[in-house]
This record gives C-alpha cells, structure tokens and sequence, in this order.
C-alpha cells in the first residue's frame, strides 16, 4: 500500500500531535480531576520511539508534528527531542502546546532547540479566577513566560482560552485586548465534554455568543478567509485593524469533515480522533528492529476506521474513558 493517509471519507491526514507526557503542573478543571492519577514514568514513549514514529509518519505523508502533554514542558530534556525532530528531513512544521508555567525557564532552550511555534493557554487574566480554573496559582508565571518567549523569535505565538459560561465573559475582553496589545493570535475555545467534570452543554460559551460579546466592545469583527482549511480555529479580524481572534467552535461548528490529524498518547497508543473510543497500542511496533511496514499497516487501518466525527451534539455520544490530560489535546 502507498499514497497518503486516506479514510473512507476521503480525508488526508497530514498531522500528527504526540503527547510527551500526560502530568502536569496545573489542574484545569475542564481538563482533569483534581485527585488524578498520572501514568508511571516508564510508561512513557522514550524519545528514539517518538522519533521513530516521526519519520514513519513522514513516509506516509505526514508533515506538521504537534507536541502536547499533560503539560510537554514537564518531560526531561524536552529541547533535546524537539532539536532531534527538527533534524528530520520532510518535516515542514513542528509546534508545541504548553500551560506556559514553565516557559520563563524553557522559552530560550525550545527557540535554540528550532522550535517555530508555540499555542500557550491563557484562560484568563485575573488571578483569583486563575486559581479557580486551575486549581493552583500560576499566572504570574505564564505572564512572564510569554514576555521572555516574545524576545526568543519564534515564528508564532498564539494563545488558547477554553471558554465557560457564567465564568468567562468577564475574562473574554481583557484577554482580547491584552492579545492585541501584545501581538498574540487569541483563540476561543468552546468547552468539549473530554474533561473529569460532568458536562453540560449550558456550561459552554458558544463561538457565537463570544463573537457578540467581542463585537460589543470592539466593533465588528470580519471573518478572514482561511490560510489552512484543516485549521479548526476560524478567523476574524477587528474593525480598527489591529490583530485578529479564532474561535475554535468544536462544539456548535464541527471541524471533523475537514480533519486532518492522528493522535498519540503518551504511552504509544494511536487515536484516530480526540474522542475516539478505541486506541491502538503501536509501542511494540516502534522498537528498532520492528518491521516498520508493519506499523505503517497499523496506522493506516486506524485511519482507515476513523468515524465520520464527533456526536457530543447526538444522543449517542458516548465520553472517552480518557481524559483531556491523557490525550493531549
Ligand atoms: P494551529 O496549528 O496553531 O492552528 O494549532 P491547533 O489549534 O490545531 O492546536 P492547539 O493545540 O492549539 O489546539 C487548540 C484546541 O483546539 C485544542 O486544545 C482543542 O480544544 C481543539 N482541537 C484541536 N484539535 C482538535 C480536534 O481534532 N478535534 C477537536 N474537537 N478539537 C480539537
Ligand atoms: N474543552 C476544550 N478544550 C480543552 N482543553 C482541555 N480541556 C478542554 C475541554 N474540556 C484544551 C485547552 C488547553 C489544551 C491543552 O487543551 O485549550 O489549552
Ligand atoms: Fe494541564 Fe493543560 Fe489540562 Fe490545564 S488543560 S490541567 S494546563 S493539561
């Protein structure tokens, strides 16, 4: 078998988004519960494993690599993987997903290291509602983060915040118009039902329901035509010109027809879709005297089952039995 990585629905899949680790420094609560239980360190993809899945990938027609977590920067050495995967021919984007807690530490290594672009969550600018959301302090740290990430030359910075009704609307202005001010991308993302938290769709702030709030104060915002058609954020530009925002409506727009990525978790299994119910365990195919046509079959038949998309918005859905952390994202 050759050509790209194709599924019934005729989608090419050209990314992929591999979770270095599933702990982290914080505790979102749309994200995990507070008494979770990370997996065992041993248990984690070794760097010649995460590498080698790389160049697979490549050979079947992947191009653009997304690290997660848990939270990535908490995996030792991480500059030393992203350096290692920079080096592979094919690759055409690398990027990473962090809380951003530990960027005044790692900001300057990663850019050394050849990393292009860096999403940094930022849920809100307030402290105390910080300390709410995350369960712990910490967003002095994040600010700090991306003020020395800003002087490192990444090609891109962009920031995401999850937005939850009767919580975040006094949040939504504020980081608008520090993202503005400070020449980040912002990003509004809808609340998917993948945290520990029981879900309710009445908890979520719609895309369209953030855009008015955002039209409020800053006038009207007009849609940008699409640079990637895959991307899931949607683009719109502000009346005066200055900088844009993206909503990620995963929820009331879904982006699954136009999906492009694979995912895998930090302990080596492929998952076809963030909320798919079945995984596979690709780990022993990833050894250096594994047949790697073997592994490329195995990737290719998980893609060749990938669902039409997500039903969080059907009676049928059904959670995942991981959680967000334990993803990546
Ligand atoms: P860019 O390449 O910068 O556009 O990155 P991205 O937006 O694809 O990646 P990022 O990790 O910043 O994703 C932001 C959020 O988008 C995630 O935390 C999810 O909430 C959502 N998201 C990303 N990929 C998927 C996906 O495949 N399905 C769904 N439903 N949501 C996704
Ligand atoms: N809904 C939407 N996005 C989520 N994230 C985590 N949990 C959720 C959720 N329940 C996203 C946030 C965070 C990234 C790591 O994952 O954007 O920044
Ligand atoms: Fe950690 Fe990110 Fe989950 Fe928050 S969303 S608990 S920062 S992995």
């Amino acid at each position: 078998m050759s050509g790209p990585l194709v599924d019934t629905f005729g989608r090419v899949h050209d990314h992929i988004r591999i979770s270095v680790t599933d702990r982290c420094n914080l505790r979102c609560t749309y994200c995990m519960p507070e008494d979770v239980t990370f997996q065992p360190t041993e248990t984690l993809l070794r760097f010649d494993e995460i590498e080698r899945m790389v160049r697979i990938g490549i050979d079947l027609g992947i191009t653009q690599v997304r690290l997660t977590g848990g939270e990535p920067l908490l995996r030792k050495n991480l500059p030393e993987l992203v350096a290692r995967l920079m080096r592979i021919p094919g690759l055409a984007d690398l990027a990473l997903t962090t809380n951003g807690m530990l960027l005044p530490e790692l900001a300057r290594p990663l850019a050394d290291a050849g990393l292009p672009r860096l999403n940094v969550s930022l849920d809100t600018l307030d402290p105390v509602r910080f300390r709410k959301l995350a369960r712990r302090d910490g967003l002095e740290r994040v600010l700090e983060g991306l003020t020395i990430a800003q002087s490192c030359g990444f090609r891109s910075i962009k920031l995401n915040a999850v937005a939850i009704r009767n919580f975040s609307e006094p949040d939504l202005p504020a980081l608008a118009t520090y993202a503005r001010k400070q020449g980040f991308e912002l990003r509004f993302i809808e609340y998917m039902p993948i945290g520990a938290e029981p879900w309710d769709r009445a908890q979520m702030l719609s895309a369209q329901a953030i855009q008015s709030i955002l039209e409020s104060e800053f006038g009207r915002l007009t849609p940008i035509p699409d640079a990637d058609p895959h991307a899931p954020a949607q683009e719109f530009a502000y009346a005066d010109g200055q900088g844009r925002v993206g909503f990620i409506a995963s929820v009331t727009q879904p982006f699954c027809r136009r999906c492009d990525r694979i995912r895998l978790t930090a302990d080596g299994k492929l998952r076809n879709c963030l909320f798919a119910l079945e995984e596979t365990d690709i780990r022993p195919w990833l050894q250096p005297d594994s047949d790697p046509a073997q592994l490329q079959l195995l990737i290719r038949q998980s893609v060749w089952a990938k669902w039409e998309g997500h039903e969080i918005n059907s009676a049928r859905f059904v959670r995942p039995d991981r959680t967000m952390h334990a993803i990546g994202g």
